[in-house]
């Protein structure tokens, strides 16, 4: 099988629409300091793309999770492979993801840091999936709706390939 990626936004569309959601938590933001955590690894670029862009005062931390076992079992758990170096409270917490496909790592990551005391706690996405949610979880901002398709780029993978690439497209296996 061969692999096509068929671009759907531009970097410059990206860049543009990162410059909207930036603009927007600027404001609701406004007089606070952003406390954003990067959940490691797809939402990199726009983490750091998004915090650049940003004009309030920004602290960061990262961490990296991911969800496992039978994802129609509510009581599936995360594995937590690097924790945040630093306790959330009090602080204005923006959660950084790359995509909401069924909602349910995101909904375990809520989970686990509202317990932290944090002042407020809202989420940022770069790409949300509706049409695989499977737990409803509450996003504040968004970057694009996709449809049911398989995203790479701009820090999404597939086995690990195609981080890098510098625009998001869908990934179509072709029969060589
Ligand atoms: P969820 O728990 O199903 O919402 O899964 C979210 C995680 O699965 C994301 O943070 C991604 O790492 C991965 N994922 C889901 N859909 C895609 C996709 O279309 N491309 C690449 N990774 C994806
Ligand atoms: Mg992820």
């Amino acid at each position: 099988m061969k692999e096509v990626v068929h671009e759907l936004f531009s970097e410059e569309q990206i860049n543009k629409r990162i410059a909207e959601l930036a603009e927007q938590i600027s404001r609701d933001y406004s007089g606070k300091t952003v406390h954003m955590v990067c959940i490691l690894r797809g939402s990199v670029f726009f983490f750091t793309e998004l915090a650049k862009k940003i004009t309030v005062p920004v602290t960061m931390d990262f961490m990296a999770a991911s969800s496992y076992g039978d994802s129609t079992e509510s009581s599936g758990s995360l594995e937590v492979r690097k924790d945040l170096d630093d306790p959330l409270d009090n602080l204005d917490v923006l959660v950084v993801e790359d995509i909401i496909d069924s909602g349910n790592t995101l909904s375990k990551i809520k989970k686990m840091l509202m317990g932290r005391h944090a002042a407020s706690f809202k989420v940022c996405t770069l790409l949300d999936k509706p049409a695989r949610r499977e737990t409803e979880v509450e996003v504040d901002y968004v970057g694009f709706q996709v449809p049911d398709k398989f995203m790479v780029g701009y820090g999404l993978d597939y086995a690990q390939r195609y981080r890098n690439l510098p625009y998001i497209g869908e990934l179509e296996f072709v029969k060589e």
